[in-house]
């Protein structure tokens, strides 16, 4: 290396944004999820550790509890667990409040009123509250309160300064403890670079991936000095880059990244699922794709709902520079975990963030994203969430995330609108995380333990699966979203074995589906290139370019006669607006 080399970020390098030195997801993130998750998850979490370190330590030996709520910090450590408490406590008092006085003002709602005006209760909210909520009642009467977020991020509840990125070189992909209950103590090796997410500097760490830069200004950048670069270096490659090479076939390619991270490229334009991109661990693993492999330039970024492994900040931060259009599920705000991901994103420093609804649609040269409905997995609870249709030429491909088909009937109804859907992304998750793994500190009383056990964040079986597959027409079927390759270790702690009801289930899908002929079955584990030649003309197709249509507003779908402007479609959609009209 010379003092003229160029360095990029290191091929094994991972950079983690960190809240408080917890790793960063949305419920670290938005104000009152925070502050509600500080509460009754993370002080909690670290008190009971700082009872007895050594049950800890035990627990996250056992790879069945990956998961569970066990700090992964070994005994020796705990003074640093202590500290951190107590600065918590101290510096973060004021969520702590907030917190408290939402589930109190919330409990207190519930037992006082019982369908009469909700005006007089505005003067009776605590302090914190006011100005922050609006009252209201559900149709049988039951009260809950309702916040304004953006607001929130304007409040003392939101605290930019306690942003942070954590560089760190992997040598092992399982060697990051479960992101939700370990905080990442401070570590020689590795950088803790203290920058609010929204910041343009963090876009210009990421740059480097594409553009690398001299060492002086990565120092400068990271406010480093050369007594720094011990550290520093090694996070650091002087390496060329391996050449993302664009995709110019005329067939449409998927390209899948792991779990339901999948990379669509036809015709000029690249669409990516779900992104959670692995880096690759120094002393090798599962061979995969990584940052290189993608596009210099994403068209869209399509989110499908607000778990932790599908709304993954650590991937989404370093491509930020990259995405033209980052596509989110709609959110209503009526219940405080159906986080708003426009407004988190915004805040995070996304410019261009553009909310969906089933049968919004984005209009592409020669494609079409759509979104469709997406049943299941949240529990019974009206989190937001989106599958997409993506149209190519007259192929069309469903990336159902985590879908469950509770009721074939809706697929019925978006096939007879869309057509059908031939190639389907679809994770097979069936048994779930129960009801509280979670959204548990959402909860102002603790739920019963029957409902705890009926209520699973979970997906299709094979059966729901099937049903799903018949419905919309599929001849492909590629289950994803599994959490099966080992740098998802570290968000889901999943740790499958062949008799694994998930792996048993998702073996009979793709056995039933050979059996009935489809062209491909498979579940992907690593990385899978998925070849999908383009039948019919691209004539009838709306052009446009690309960058232009980031900019547009999402257009209901048909209601401009769009892309799938078909008559047969638009005939179908009549049908289902008269059969859902009411007097
Ligand atoms: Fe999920
Ligand atoms: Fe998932």
């Amino acid at each position: 290396m010379s003092s003229n080399s160029l360095y990029r970020l290191g091929n094994s390098t991972a950079v983690e944004p960190l809240v408080n030195k917890w790793a960063a997801w949305s419920h670290v993130v938005s104000p009152v999820p925070y502050s509600l998750h500080l509460l009754h998850y993370q002080l909690k979490l670290m008190q009971s550790y700082l009872d007895d370190p050594s049950l800890h330590a035990d627990a996250c030996r056992n790879p069945k509890l990956r998961s569970g709520r066990f700090v992964n910090v070994p005994k020796e450590r705990a003074d640093e667990v202590m500290h951190l408490m107590q600065t918590t406590i101290a510096n973060q008092g004021d969520n702590l409040v907030f917190a408290e006085s939402i589930t109190g003002f919330h409990n207190f709602l519930v037992r006082e009123a019982k369908g009469q005006s909700l005006d007089p209760y505005y003067e009776k909210a605590p302090a914190v509250l006011r100005g922050y909520i609006e009252l209201m009642y559900d149709y049988y009467n039951r009260p809950t309160v309702r916040f304004f977020e953006s607001l929130l991020y304007q409040s003392p509840y939101y605290h930019k300064n306690i942003q942070s990125l954590r560089l760190s070189l992997h040598t092992h992909d399982d060697e990051r403890p479960f992101v939700m209950s370990t905080p990442r103590l401070d570590e020689s090796d590795q950088i803790d670079w203290r920058v609010p997410f929204e910041s343009p500097e963090v876009d210009n760490l990421f740059r480097l991936d594409c553009a690398p830069k001299p060492l002086d200004y990565i120092r400068e950048l990271l406010r480093l000095s050369e007594s720094d670069d011990a550290a520093l270096l090694p996070l650091l490659s002087a390496d060329t880059a391996p050449q993302y090479e664009r995709w110019e076939g005329s067939d449409v390619r998927v390209r899948y990244f792991g779990h339901a991270c999948a990379l669509i490229e036809w015709n000029g334009v690249s669409i990516l699922t779900d992104p959670y991109i692995g880096v690759t661990p120094s002393r090798g693993g599962v061979e995969r794709l990584s940052y290189s492999d993608l596009p210099p330039r994403i068209d869209y970024v399509l989110i499908t709902h607000n778990h932790h492994d599908h709304f993954c900040l650590e991937s989404l931060l370093r491509l930020r520079h990259r995405i033209g259009c980052l596509v989110v599920p709609r959110s209503f705000g009526f219940f405080y975990g159906d986080i708003s991901l426009k407004v988190l994103a915004t805040k995070a420093g996304f410019r261009n963030v553009v909310e969906v609804d089933s049968l919004d649609s984005i209009e592409l040269p020669g494609m079409e994203i759509i979104a469709v409905p997406f049943m299941g997995e949240h529990a019974d609870l009206p989190h937001s969430k989106t599958a997409y249709v993506v149209r190519a030429g007259a192929e069309q491909i469903l990336f159902a995330a985590d879908s469950d088909c509770l009721d074939q009937q809706m697929y019925g109804h978006i096939r007879r609108l869309l057509g059908p859907i031939t190639t389907v992304f679809l994770g097979m998750e069936c048994v779930g995380a129960p009801l509280s793994w979670s959204c548990g500190p959402f909860f102002p009383v603790k739920p019963d333990p029957g409902h705890e056990k009926s209520r699973r964040y979970k997906g299709c079986d094979s059966a729901r699966a099937m049903r799903l597959l018949e419905e919309v027409g599929a001849n492909r079927i590629y289950v994803y979203a599994m959490g099966m390759e080992p740098w998802f270790e570290h968000l889901l702690g999943l740790a499958y074995t062949e008799d694994a009801r998930q792996i048993v289930e998702s073996n009979k899908l793709i056995a039933k589906a050979r059996e009935m002929g489809f062209i491909e079955a498979k579940r992907l584990f690593g990385k899978y290139d998925v070849h999908l030649s383009i039948q019919g003309s691209k004539d009838r197709v709306f052009y446009e370019s690309v960058s232009e249509a980031c900019e547009q507003p999402v257009a209901a779908h048909a209601s401009q006669g769009s892309a799938t402007g078909a008559a047969p479609a638009l005939e179908a959609k009549q049908d289902l607006e008269d059969h859902f009209t009411f007097d």
